[in-house]
């Protein structure tokens, strides 16, 4: 087991209130919990924004059975079906609905897969929920957005703007005007971009590095 799933996990927020998320998007997922109705939903945006965090939070919070499966491993629609129809068919030892987060439902099949979720949706709706997350939701096939709630991780465009305004100038004043959720995509840009030097340095790569520095 790496370090870095350790970290993740240590460190992963357990509640929606624990997790940083623009004000409006917040209080509509903490309404759901309160409201203990979780509707099928679709989590789009850029990696690390939290979607896979507020889908496992909301099902702890709602004391609900929960199964996380990998569009991206798991994508085949056989191994789907067979794994969400095993899960679906035991009664939830907790009583309620039980849920399979489906992560990065992107990356399934639009022309296959997707169809054949939209069905699995369908079929299993009697004990089950479904919590789908995607980077890119134009990929994913309008029958399926409309059985779900879209929710949209990502910051406004003009926030993205004030952003990479603040990098290029290297200006922080603007630093006091955004909410923590920007800045958490501000350094997450910047880990990424941090991990990716080490990552070349790790492979010997550093010719490579000094060319993109004094270009
Ligand atoms: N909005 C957020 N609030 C708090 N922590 C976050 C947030 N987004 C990401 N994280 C941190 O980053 C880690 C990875 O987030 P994750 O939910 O897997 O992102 P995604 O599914 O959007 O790619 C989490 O374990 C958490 O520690
Ligand atoms: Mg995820």
């Amino acid at each position: 087991m790496s370090n870095d799933f350790l970290w993740v996990e240590k460190y992963r927020p357990q509640t929606v209130d624990d997790t940083i998320l623009p004000k409006q998007l917040k209080q509509t997922l903490q309404a759901i919990v309160d409201t203990g109705e979780l509707p099928n939903m679709l989590f789009s945006g850029t990696a690390g924004l939290g979607k896979t965090t507020v889908a496992k939070a909301m099902c702890k919070q709602l004391g609900l059975d929960f199964i996380l499966i990998n569009g991206s491993e798991e994508g085949g629609i056989d191994t789907l079906r067979g794994k969400i129809k095993q899960f679906a068919s035991s009664v939830s030892l907790q009583g309620g609905y039980k849920v399979v987060i489906l992560d990065e439902a992107d990356y399934l099949n639009p022309q296959s897969t997707q169809p054949a979720l939209r069905g699995f949706i369908e079929e299993f709706s009697n004990n089950c929920r479904f919590i789908l997350t995607c980077n890119f939701k134009n990929r994913i096939i309008e029958p399926l957005h409309s059985r779900c709630g879209v929710y949209e991780f990502n910051t406004s465009k003009k926030d993205m703007a004030d952003l990479e305004k603040m990098h290029h100038q290297q200006d922080c004043s603007c630093i006091l005007h955004l909410d923590n959720y920007i800045l958490v995509q501000y350094l997450h840009q910047v880990v990424c971009q941090v991990h990716n030097v080490l990552h070349r340095v790790y492979c010997r790569n550093t010719e490579s590095i000094l060319q993109d520095y004094y270009q």
